[in-house]
């Protein structure tokens, strides 16, 4: 299945931005499906073959990298939930509460900062540190517990060259996150021409997402994202409001930001907002499309669109029509 996004990658000449690049991935028998997405790029130091994105699919699915082996990646990052958990929050290894929605795992190749305030510079840097902070692992020992199975033995020599360590790990995770890439969308099949496959109102809504209602200034298509930080006024109020992405540049314009989320596959994807503080998709578009909450450094691009009940239904219809349902089979861990 990479070949093909590949290739079309090195056509387009482009890394991120892959507009109107079409791509199609063979499944089986009479089988053909489009990505809108093409592959992300990635890191020199760890290109992704298939053979590495599967280790790194069994080590996701894997309760046993986690430091007392009892939760995997999937834990809070579940395919049918978005690769969300369905929780305002989450409850790590250990006990601790994380102050934090989790966020989807979809399509977070393209992002070029991870975490809702952008702290890692790499994924596999992130990876690292959910490793330890979020299923409570020393990564020297949990890599001991991997590289005592033999299967893992035998996959990280074929793709390594060595045995799996604190290093080699996150890598192959990494790998296997590039390749969950939501472009296979009822909207995508729209735009490449299927007649059938949205409603009007989905396409009233689209009319409205790129105009009348703003969405698409930071909501940028093909990913429904600009990779970039912004306040929406969900802390206002708050007693001990969260400083999202000022935590990070010191910089007090970036006070209570926080990243744009891709809205790929976002309908499966509730509860809503950093926070987790809005339980339903109507309720997260309302809050948008009304202008959020009065804060002093609410982005400018927020405003009261004023729009009807009837533009508030159809924007959710053409949102619902952004899930994704490209094939994905769970592993047979080793
Ligand atoms: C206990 C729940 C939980 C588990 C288990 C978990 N995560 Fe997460 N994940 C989160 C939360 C919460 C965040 C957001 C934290 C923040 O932004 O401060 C997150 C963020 C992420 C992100 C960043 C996404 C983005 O768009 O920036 C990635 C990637 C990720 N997790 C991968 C993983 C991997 C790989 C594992 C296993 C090593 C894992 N997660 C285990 C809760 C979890
Ligand atoms: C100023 C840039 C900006 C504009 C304009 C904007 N958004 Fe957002 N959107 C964001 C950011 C940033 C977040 C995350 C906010 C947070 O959690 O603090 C977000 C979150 C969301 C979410 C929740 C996604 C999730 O996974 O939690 C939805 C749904 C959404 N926006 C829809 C819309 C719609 C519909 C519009 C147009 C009416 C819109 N947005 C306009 C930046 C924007």
């Amino acid at each position: 299945m990479r070949k093909p996004l590949r290739a079309c990658l090195l056509a387009a000449g482009v890394a991120v931005a892959g507009l109107g690049c079409v791509t199609v991935s063979q499944g089986g028998a009479g089988y053909a499906r489009s990505s809108a997405l093409p592959a992300p790029p990635d890191p020199a130091d760890n290109p992704t073959t298939p053979e590495k994105a599967a280790l790194g699919k069994q080590l996701f699915f894997d309760p046993r990298l986690s430091g007392d082996g009892s939760m995997a990646c999937q834990g809070c990052h579940y395919r049918h939930l978005g690769w969300t958990d369905g929780l305002p929050l989450s409850r790590k290894v250990g006990g601790g509460m994380n102050t934090r929605h989790t966020p989807s795992v979809y399509n977070t190749g393209y992002y070029t900062s991870w975490y809702w305030d952008g702290r890692a510079k790499t994924l596999e840097g992130q990876i690292t540190a959910a490793w330890k902070a979020q299923i409570g692992a020393d990564p020297v020992k949990a890599a001991a517990v991997i590289a005592a199975v033999p299967g893992y033995q035998a996959g990280f020599q074929k793709v390594f060259g060595a045995a799996p360590d604190a290093d080699n790990i996150p890598k192959a995770l990494a790998a296997f996150l590039r390749t969950l890439n939501s472009g296979e969308a009822p909207w995508d099949r729209h735009v490449a021409g299927d007649t059938t496959a949205v409603s009007a109102d989905a396409v009233a809504g689209h009319e409205l997402f790129v105009g009348k209602a703003g969405c698409a200034a930071c909501h940028t298509p093909p990913l429904y994202s600009d990779t970039l930080f912004h306040n929406v006024g969900l802390e206002a109020g708050k007693t001990n409001p969260d400083p999202g992405r000022q935590a990070v540049t010191k910089d007090a314009k970036d006070l209570s930001a926080f990243k744009t989320p891709s809205l790929r596959s976002v309908g499966i994807a509730g509860p809503y907002f950093h926070d987790g503080s809005v339980g339903s998709l109507e309720g997260a578009v309302r809050y948008m499309a009304s202008g959020g909450k009065a804060d002093a450094n609410k982005s400018g691009l927020l405003i009261d669109r004023k729009l009807s009940e009837k533009e508030i239904g159809q924007l959710v219809a053409f949102l619902n029509t952004l899930t994704s349902d490209e094939r994905f089979t769970a592993p047979i861990l080793p």
